[in-house]
């Protein structure tokens, strides 16, 4: 059931406000581009499964996707080989490691373990049916584009800075292809990945990507069927294990809801059958989540009395 409209609008306001101060974390630095973007930025934004948006601080700034993309292909990619496939291929359980964790790939055979972190993602891209790279990205970047409900472009400042810098993805892209679970060319696959990572978002964007989960698979705002209800639980499932890294215990513990961060500084939570909860902002703590956009997201899930585990709707 959908809150009453105008406790989300304050949910969001509050939000906002009480955590524009927040310090703590850093600008992800690896990708160049990332440690340029102002720290003080801060939007927070709710999308309801029925299309209304509600947004406060720097919302409609556009950021860097970053591994929130992973949710988007992966989706194509569940959609595209069957759900049994992709379970088999890649799977649905958290590694215990960071996302860009090259032990946790040698720790399970070679094999990616998550399509939420580096390896599963890319391992993901390389099972999307396609003759070639643009081919592949072409779908990638649609689907993009019909979860927002507009047209997502790609920044050539954000890529050419991540395809220049990529090596350790790279080398998890060969070690999945030597254990069989790269299923296509591991270059071609870990350059089309960091393209996906380069598109760019704004806050509401990303809300209404989340928002689209919510409706089962069609976008509230387009009203365009964007996938199939039936993927929507095992999407759920994926970010509730591995949305968040190693704190998605913890955040599903305290939050409750799946939810997917980048280190774009962007985090999207989804209440399902509800609405979607985005913050952004680029400073990050240690596990690579952005503090300002978790505390935003948490409070207004909580001020919402939003949480999978305690859904009341049996009863009403
Ligand atoms: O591949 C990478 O490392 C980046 N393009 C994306 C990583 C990321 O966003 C992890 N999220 N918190």
């Amino acid at each position: 059931m959908i809150p009453d409209k105008s406790a989300i609008a304050q949910a969001v306001q509050t939000a906002h406000a009480d955590h524009a101060n927040d310090s703590g974390g850093e600008n992800a630095s690896y990708i160049p581009y990332l440690a340029s973007v102002d720290p003080s930025l801060f939007g927070v934004c709710v999308v309801t499964a029925d299309g209304e948006a509600f947004e406060a601080g720097d919302a409609g700034f556009e950021f860097a996707l970053e591994s929130i993309s992973k949710v988007f292909s992966m989706t194509l990619a569940m959609q595209s080989v069957g759900l049994p496939d992709f379970h088999d291929k890649v799977g649905a359980d958290p590694t215990g490691e960071p996302f860009n964790s090259v032990i946790a790939v040698a720790l399970h055979g070679d094999k990616p373990v998550s399509p939420l972190v580096n390896a599963g993602a890319m391992s993901t891209v390389s099972l999307i049916p396609a003759d070639s790279p643009d081919e592949r990205w072409k779908k990638i970047l649609d689907m993009q584009s019909a979860f927002a409900g507009r047209e997502i472009r790609i920044s050539d400042a954000v890529n050419d800075s991540e395809q220049s810098t990529n090596f350790h993805n790279r080398a998890i892209a060969w070690l999945l292809y030597s254990g069989g679970t790269m299923y296509s060319d591991p270059m071609e696959a870990c350059e089309v990945y960091t393209r996906q990572c380069s598109t760019l978002v704004t806050t509401r964007d990303l809300a209404t990507m989340g928002a689209t989960v919510a409706a089962r698979g069609r976008n509230p705002v387009t009203g365009k069927q964007v996938f199939d209800a039936s993927l929507v639980p095992p999407i759920l499932a994926e970010m509730t294990m591995e949305g968040l890294y190693t704190a998605s215990g913890d955040w599903a513990y305290k939050v409750g809801l799946p939810a997917k961060s980048g280190v774009g500084g962007g985090v999207l939570a989804i209440m399902p059958g509800t609405l979607a909860i985005a913050a952004f902002s680029p400073p990050l703590d240690p596990v690579g989540n952005s503090v300002r956009a978790q505390h935003a997201v948490a409070q207004v899930a909580s001020a919402l009395n939003l949480n999978i585990y305690n859904s009341t709707d049996f009863a009403q």
